[in-house]
């Protein structure tokens, strides 16, 4: 039996096994380059081009590209007017733009619980509507899978809310064989350099079948000025408040070629998904993923839930031992929203300026057992498609040694 690296012993992988990787082509090289030369750094053609393509790609009638993927949730609050007094019940269990967006744009984050999958437990929603004044939902599709949407939409149906996507982790992802990005009223996506695609730096994309919508958001972004619309005639015509969240021309150019082999990395996760899942699925202590049939999981997070007691590690002592094994893997979201200082001290002005003007809910006063439960049982590890086999083998290797050993040497 090898004893584990973080005992002293020999790691699985001499050479780290990147948690996230992205690769950048001649194409990308190339059209820097001339963007460069040009010095046409903040404004051209490819702008056009990428949401051209991303709408297509999505299966959407607009595609507005902004500076990331924080200020795309930001925007489609303002575009969808949820704003002052309207209240957005999302999850805990995200990264914070999910729920800061939510209050930037001034209304009020609720929270509901979540399923073992980390995605909005159908349930959860339904009981907060019969508690709460509530007028959006905000999906998250967690790690790309999507949220089992007949039931959100049933419940805003009903209830007369909105539906948001953050499809962060979800370009490509299908749901019953429609596109996440279609599944709600407003789509937004973050194109972080680790996510499915990147762009050029930060970068992020609204999607809506909403003329009006989209109409407002390209004003939204722009600082409210008629430039987009008239040309030079607009030029400082400013119609309404707005912002300056563009995405700049070599951001746009990077996503418009890195957009070109999205079908290929997709296909690339899926298949180290399916080998890992062969590989770690039948060891004790350990939930791999699921997938059902009526869903497109696109894999930007490969997650796993552990046992402490079966496994015989905590948590953070077996992602310090996997890294100590040459596998990069990660604790992820261990604190879930409402349990974060910010949202402990979210009516304290000093914590957030908002506070001045609004009350927010007592978030230490709620309880949400399973984001609370599988915040403290998750482990991120290696998920990009430039993993080898052989890497995807020695994450296994590594899971499993030192599972293997704590069982002999209890
Ligand atoms: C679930 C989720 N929502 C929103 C965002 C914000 O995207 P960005 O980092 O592009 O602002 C992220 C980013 O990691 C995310 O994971």
């Amino acid at each position: 039996m090898h004893k584990p690296a973080i005992l002293g012993g020999e790691p699985v992988s001499k050479k780290k096994i990147r948690f996230a990787k992205i690769f950048v082509g001649d194409e990308e090289r190339k059209a820097i380059e001339e963007i460069l030369r040009e010095g046409s750094l903040v404004s051209g053609a490819y702008l056009e081009k990428f949401e051209k393509e991303f709408a297509r790609f999505i299966g959407a009638k607009h595609a507005i590209a902004v500076s990331n993927g924080t200020d795309a949730l930001f925007l489609s609050y303002l575009a969808l007017d949820l704003t002052f007094g309207s209240r957005v019940l999302t999850t805990p269990f995200t990264f914070v733009a999910t729920a800061s967006s939510i209050i930037h744009a001034g209304s009020i984050p609720l929270f509901a619980d979540v399923l073992e999958d980390g995605n909005l437990d159908p349930a959860s929603v339904e009981k907060m509507f019969s508690r709460e004044k509530i007028d959006a939902i905000t999906v998250v599709h967690m790690y790309g899978k999507p949220v089992e949407m007949d039931e959100i939409r049933r419940i805003a149906r009903e209830k007369g809310a909105l539906v948001i996507e953050d499809a962060a982790h979800a370009h490509g992802a299908e749901y019953k064989g429609t596109k996440v990005g279609l599944l709600g009223d407003i789509a937004a996506f973050s194109l972080y350099p680790t996510k499915i695609i990147a762009a050029g730096g930060w970068g992020g994309v609204i999607v809506t079948n909403d003329d009006e919508v989209a109409e407002k958001l390209t004003l939204l972004r722009a600082h409210g000025e008629l430039r987009h619309k008239l040309g030079e005639a607009g030029a400082y015509e400013y119609e309404r408040l707005g912002y300056n969240m563009r995405m700049s021309h070599i951001e746009a150019a990077v996503a418009y070629y890195q957009l070109k082999r999205i079908n290929t990395y997709i296909e690339k996760r899926r298949k180290i998904a399916k080998m890992l899942n062969e590989l770690l699925g039948d060891l004790p202590g350990i939930r791999v993923p699921e997938e059902p049939n009526h869903l497109k999981h696109v894999y930007y997070i490969y997650s796993i839930l552990i046992d402490e007691k079966v496994i015989g590690w905590s948590r953070d002592e077996f992602v310090k031992a996997l890294n100590a094994e040459g596998v990069e893997a990660r604790r992820g979201y261990h604190k879930p929203l409402h349990k974060q200082e910010l949202f402990l001290n979210i009516n304290d002005p000093r914590v957030n300026h908002f506070a001045k003007i609004h009350k927010y809910p007592e978030y230490a006063k709620m309880h949400l057992p399973n984001a609370e439960r599988i915040s403290q049982k998750t482990v991120w590890l290696p998920m990009h498609p430039f993993l080898t086999e052989e890497e995807v083998e020695s994450i296994a290797t590594a899971v499993r040694k030192l599972i293997e050993w704590k069982s002999t040497h209890a």
